[in-house]
């Protein structure tokens, strides 16, 4: 197997970079942590839930190496220190350098305990202080089936960009998505990607831009009937808005059977917007 090199982020913490997927985990600009706290959670509504709520369900597209999971954990709890979280995780595969992490304060208790369960004892259920973490390992599309009835209070879509991961952001795949967020839940992601936004806008969600993190460009935030708590997020201007409805590159990638290989979807879509662009002249 080819090596997942470490690589340090601008706010100090590590990240590891893909080498099938030839990107890294987590946005160097950023930060790792940076991004966890800044683009997913933040943006999520989860903050002011914990306040409100008991309990707490969230979906991450994307495991990875449980960051997302670690900060949103260790953050919910400072608000509610009793509360119950039911994190469920899509992931392709744990990725064995995770052991090679050490995060810092207040972060590292928590996901030793991760690296441990996941490691050591090569378990994918299990309860941290609270947390009962599910990781559904293999491909995303097929394991999110079997999460049955369950509804999310927020779902991070934390895949690989659009470009290198098509499989995880088609319409079919969002689809699926929006029949297990809360009406009021917030699904979040670093992505402004057109044909991603396109589905969204599609599929009947309100699209929100969430504030830029060591880059000019926002990330998405989108919900169905959900209000926005605090200022994490902010509307579209006009020109975004008709971006996702005029541009020739607005179209949703493609995967009615839930089985195409991600660079299919790919090439189908850049074939449907070449036709596009050659109707327009
Ligand atoms: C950007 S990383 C996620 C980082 C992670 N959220 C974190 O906080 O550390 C994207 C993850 O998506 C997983 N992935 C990519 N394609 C997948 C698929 N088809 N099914 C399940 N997981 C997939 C990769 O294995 C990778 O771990």
């Amino acid at each position: 197997m080819e090596k997942f090199k470490k690589v340090i982020t601008a706010d100090g913490s590590f990240t590891f970079y893909h080498p099938l997927f030839g990107e890294s985990y987590h946005s160097i600009s950023a930060g790792a942590i940076g991004e966890s706290l800044k683009k997913f959670l933040l943006p999520s509504n989860l903050l002011w839930k914990a306040k409100r709520q008991k309990e707490i369900y969230l979906l991450e597209v994307g495991f990875g190496l449980g960051y997302n999971l670690t900060v949103t954990a260790v953050k919910l709890k400072e608000v509610r220190p009793n509360l119950k979280i039911h994190y469920f995780g899509l992931e392709y595969q744990i990725v064995p350098p995770i052991g090679e992490l050490e995060l810092p304060s207040p972060y590292e208790g928590f996901h030793e305990k991760l690296r441990e369960n996941l490691l050591k004892k090569e378990k994918t259920s299990f309860e941290i202080e609270n947390v009962s973490v599910n990781l559904l390992l293999g491909d995303a599309r097929k394991r999110i089936k079997e999460l049955g009835n369950l509804k999310f209070d927020a779902i991070y879509h934390d895949a690989f960009s659009p470009k290198r991961n098509a499989e995880l952001w088609t319409l079919e795949f969002l689809a699926l998505l929006k029949e297990i967020i809360k009406e009021e839940g917030f699904w979040v992601s670093y992505s402004t990607a057109l044909p991603v936004r396109r589905a969204l806008w599609e599929l009947g969600f309100k699209i929100f831009n969430t504030k830029p993190v060591g880059r000019k460009s926002p990330g998405t935030a989108a919900t169905l009937k959900g209000t926005p708590a605090g200022d994490t997020v902010y509307p579209l201007s006009e020109k975004e808005v008709k971006k996702i409805l005029t541009s020739p590159k607005a179209v949703p990638y493609r995967d009615p059977c839930l089985c195409l290989p991600r660079e299919k979807i790919l090439e189908n879509y850049l074939n449907t917007i070449g036709n596009n662009s050659k109707r327009e002249t």
